[in-house]
């Protein structure tokens, strides 16, 4: 039977690019995000390959409800916990806490709750793969990183304890942790819509690609079914660690 594949984030970005991937290899899609008229979009470009559901995965009971029916319509063999966002880039000092609390309510609660939702029927099925994006902010500091990263050490560290409860149900689980992307909508939403930001950071930078994370994910799924691979940090030839930071008194 064919593999039953949600995206949660689909409508742009790494989740489209994935969507698209998948249903190329033969895979069912159940989308989900917030906007209709993305997912809309999406939908008529692979008809008859997937569903679409709109949702805020921030909201717990709707979301609840959405699983159940996905569930009983279609058991799901693979969850990709892709939606993800941060919301600013200003120091702790100067964030906007409410702007820190979306990123944790998104990032850390939403994959969480959705993550809760699909590990039942895949333990009682001793089936299923989990595959949570992360970010290489999750692992290395940066200025302005600060709840966002966290959020990503969140979904790493979420990602490996879930290895350790799942021992013996033959359900798989993967973090992927990448740096950065472009052909996406993270740094539009990151920097609130200045576009001449969001340009400046991918001008003559050679990022990764959304198709570049989709060939990732889809890599972890094809492996062997005695195989997990656990985590995958991947980044652009172009991206490195800098020198760490030294403040000298005057
Ligand atoms: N781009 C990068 O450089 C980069 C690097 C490392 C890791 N990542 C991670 O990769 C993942 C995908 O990001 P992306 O780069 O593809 O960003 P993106 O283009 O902004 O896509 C984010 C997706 O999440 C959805 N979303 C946002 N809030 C949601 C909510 N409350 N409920 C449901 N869906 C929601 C958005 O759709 P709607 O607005 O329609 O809901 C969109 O489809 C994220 O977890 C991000 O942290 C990205």
């Amino acid at each position: 039977m064919t593999e039953h594949v949600v995206i949660t984030g689909a409508s742009a970005g790494i989740g489209a690019a994935t969507a698209r991937l998948l249903v190329k290899k033969g895979y069912y899609v159940t989308l989900i995000a917030r906007r209709i008229e993305k997912l809309q979009t999406l939908e008529k470009e692979l008809s008859g390959h997937v569903s679409i559901i709109t949702l805020d995965i921030t909201e717990k009971e709707a979301l609840q409800n959405s699983f159940e029916r996905i569930e009983q319509n279609r058991p799901i063999d693979v969850l990709i916990n892709n939606a993800g966002a941060a919301f600013g880039i200003d120091k702790a000092q100067d964030a906007n806490l409410a702007d820190l609390e979306r990123c944790i309510d998104l990032n850390i609660k939403g994959l969480l709750y959705c993550t809760q939702c699909v590990l039942p029927s895949m333990v009682k099925r001793k089936h299923g793969h989990i595959i949570n994006l992360g970010s290489i902010a999750g692992t290395y500091a940066y200025p302005g990183g600060n709840v966002y990263g966290a959020t990503k050490a969140f979904v790493h560290q979420f990602s490996m304890n879930l290895r350790a409860d799942l021992l013996g149900t033959s359900v798989r689980v993967s973090c992927i942790e990448p740096g950065l992307t472009g052909e996406t909508e993270f740094s539009e939403v990151r920097f609130k819509g200045d576009l001449q930001k969001v340009n400046k950071l991918y001008d003559k930078a050679n990022p990764l690609t959304a198709k570049d994370i989709a060939e990732t994910i889809f890599f972890c799924m094809n492996a062997p079914a005695h195989v997990n691979i656990n985590r995958i940090e991947l980044m652009p030839v172009s991206q490195a660690f800098g020198a760490l930071s030294v403040h000298r008194d005057d």
